[in-house]
């Protein structure tokens, strides 16, 4: 489902050009789980960034679902990457005005989907992620662990083919490590979703499937496809796939085309929509959101382009 085609990568700083990934040539089966293992400065992230059609590289081809997305233009990109791809960043890249909810629903936006289809489903995924209970509140008032939670169920409300990870445990202590790491395993094992997983420690490393270890640009070794039976499963969180598709069947009967709008009228439209339909929720659900508005941030500014390079 994934190939990458002699990948070769630079950046250019001044008038010098520096090589950072060389001649990388590797490929990821549907529904498999892997990690891209290596030191900082290896060139993990940057080979992330190709793969999700963040950048271009500088040579060789990156195939996703058979089709190459270095060839494809902007606009063809843009849209393919709404459709098929998923993205969880280190630091969360939550929009802090929007509740935990509105930052699921974001990338359905984009789409045509109901305010109440979106709602619902957003919903759905944070039960699967464990925190059926923040779906109101702000992420400030959530732990790097919790909003961390956030961030995957916002990478799969699409349904993309498939996800890919930038050290998400990063920020985590080796605890709260374990357990999203441990919803990661879940969610590859329920719904088969293809994982590409960064990470610079092995521990995290061995849960996964397949290891890619990259050195210094290089992609070194590949280490042997793991039995299913060793990988170290979390006890959390339960996962109902029967709720996925409940919302799905919902989507279809609810979708309504709709241009794109702004991200906040396409909000208030589902908030405004939730008035004639309470729903059941535990506390907080009713009250107002925090009066003063935290420093605005605009979807392009969440946009994962922009995001988190150190
Ligand atoms: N935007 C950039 N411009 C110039 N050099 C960069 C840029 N991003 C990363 N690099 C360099 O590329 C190399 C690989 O970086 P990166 O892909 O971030 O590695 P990793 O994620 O494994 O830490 C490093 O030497 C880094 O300094
Ligand atoms: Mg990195």
């Amino acid at each position: 489902m994934l190939r990458v085609e002699d990948i070769t990568h630079s950046y250019k700083s001044g008038n010098e050009w520096t090589s950072v990934l060389h001649e990388i040539n590797f490929s990821v089966k549907k529904g498999e789980m892997v990690a891209l293992l290596g030191s900082s400065g290896s060139g993990k992230s940057t080979l992330l960034n190709l793969m999700a059609g963040l950048m271009k590289p500088t040579e060789g081809h990156i195939y996703i679902a058979d089709q190459d997305i270095v060839k494809m233009g902007e606009n063809k990109l843009a849209e393919f990457r709404r459709k098929n791809i998923g993205f969880i960043f280190q630091a969360y890249e939550l929009i802090t005005s929007l509740t935990v909810r509105e930052n699921v629903e974001l990338p359905l936006v984009f789409q045509s989907v109901s305010p109440r289809a979106r709602k619902a489903k957003a919903l759905a995924l944070l039960e699967q992620v464990g925190i059926p209970d923040k779906a109101d509140l702000f992420p400030s008032q959530l732990s790097g662990g919790q909003q961390q939670r956030v961030s995957i169920a916002r990478s799969l409300i699409t349904e993309p083919s498939v996800i890919f990870a930038d050290e998400p445990t990063g920020n985590l202590d080796s605890k709260t490590e374990e357990e999203i790491i441990g919803i990661l395993l879940n969610l590859n094992r329920t719904m088969k979703t293809t994982f590409i997983v960064v990470t610079h420690e092995y521990k995290v490393a061995e849960q996964m499937q397949r290891i890619f270890t990259l050195k210094d640009g290089f992609l070194v070794t590949e280490s042997q496809a793991k039995p299913q039976a060793d990988i170290k499963l979390q006890k959390e969180p339960q996962l109902e796939t029967q709720t996925e598709v409940q919302v799905e069947e919902q989507i279809a009967e609810e979708a309504e085309p709709q241009t794109m709008v702004e991200v906040e009228e396409q909000l208030a439209a589902g908030a405004e929509q939730e008035a004639v339909e309470p729903v059941p929720q535990t506390a907080g659900a009713d009250e107002d959101p925090p009066a003063e508005e935290p420093e605005h941030q605009t979807a392009e500014e969440a946009d994962p382009a922009e995001g988190g390079k150190p």
